[in-house]
């Protein structure tokens, strides 16, 4: 492992809520998007950060289904950026050997979107130093609504009891299924709030609200974050941690 996490405990599945683009821009006169757009880099070199570090699984709020309550030119300013975005990330994801998935309701999104989305799901996945997980459409409450629809279908078709409904079939329903829950959540922009995020998964999450802005976020203040997760008691769940 690198020198600079020498010492550091470092999780087994890091989530993020990125947050402070707008604001990071307004401070400097610029539109909200220029913030998005910034948010955008420090994403790819934070997915690059991550699986150097050693971290097995990322997770990030990158849409949430209440966004799109945004003005309809953020909203296409930030539907323009993630096309760019995920064809610059599939190469990235490539070159680290990273495995791309898509988390949340994508089919509210265009179609070439969508194909995208697929395509970069499809190519990464024999990828196997990190899982990078981007939750777009994504809200919490709508993911377990998703889940009581299936499992509602499978108890219509005689497929599933009722009585034999656990936690871990529900957590397999969700769209996390195959992924561990995150062990640490950082938000960053001072806000103290989920947002909708994970809300089944994060039940014993280390939950961490650093002040630095998305697009100020780097490598330094990750280890900062990570040292702050390294500093604490936990008490129960999580991925083994290395
Ligand atoms: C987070 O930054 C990015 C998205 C929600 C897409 P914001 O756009 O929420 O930035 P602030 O909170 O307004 O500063
Ligand atoms: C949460 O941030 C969603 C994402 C980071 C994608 P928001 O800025 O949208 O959340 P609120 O509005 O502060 O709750
Ligand atoms: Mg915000």
């Amino acid at each position: 492992m690198a020198e600079e996490t020498a010492g550091i405990r470092i999780p087994g599945h890091v989530a993020i809520i990125m947050d402070g683009n707008g604001r990071w821009a307004e401070k400097r006169g610029l539109p909200r998007t220029a913030g998005h757009a910034k948010g955008c880099e420090v994403l790819e070199q934070t997915v690059r950060d991550c699986a150097n570090i050693g971290i097995r699984y990322f997770t990030v709020y990158a849409f949430s289904t209440e966004n799109w309550k945004r003005s309809v030119e953020e909203v296409s300013g930030l539907m323009h950026l993630f096309r760019i975005y995920i064809r610059k990330l599939q190469k990235v994801a490539m070159e680290e050997n990273v495995r791309v998935r898509v988390i949340g309701e994508r089919r509210r999104f265009a179609p070439d979107l969508i194909a995208a989305l697929d395509e970069i799901e499809s190519v990464t996945k024999g990828n196997t130093r990190m899982d990078f997980v981007m939750a777009m459409n994504y809200g919490g409450r709508d993911e377990i609504r998703r889940a009581v629809v299936k499992l509602a279908g499978l108890v219509r078709s005689g497929a599933l009891n009722p009585e034999d409904i656990t936690e871990e079939t529900i957590s397999r329903a969700l769209d996390t299924g195959e992924i561990p829950d995150p062990d640490f959540l950082i938000r960053t922009s001072g806000e103290k709030r989920l947002s909708n995020f994970l809300l089944w998964q994060s039940a014993y999450t280390e939950f961490y609200s650093t002040p630095v802005l998305w697009p100020d976020f780097n490598k330094e203040e990750l280890l900062r974050d990570l040292a702050v997760y390294g500093s604490r008691d936990r008490r129960y769940g999580g991925v083994k941690t290395k």
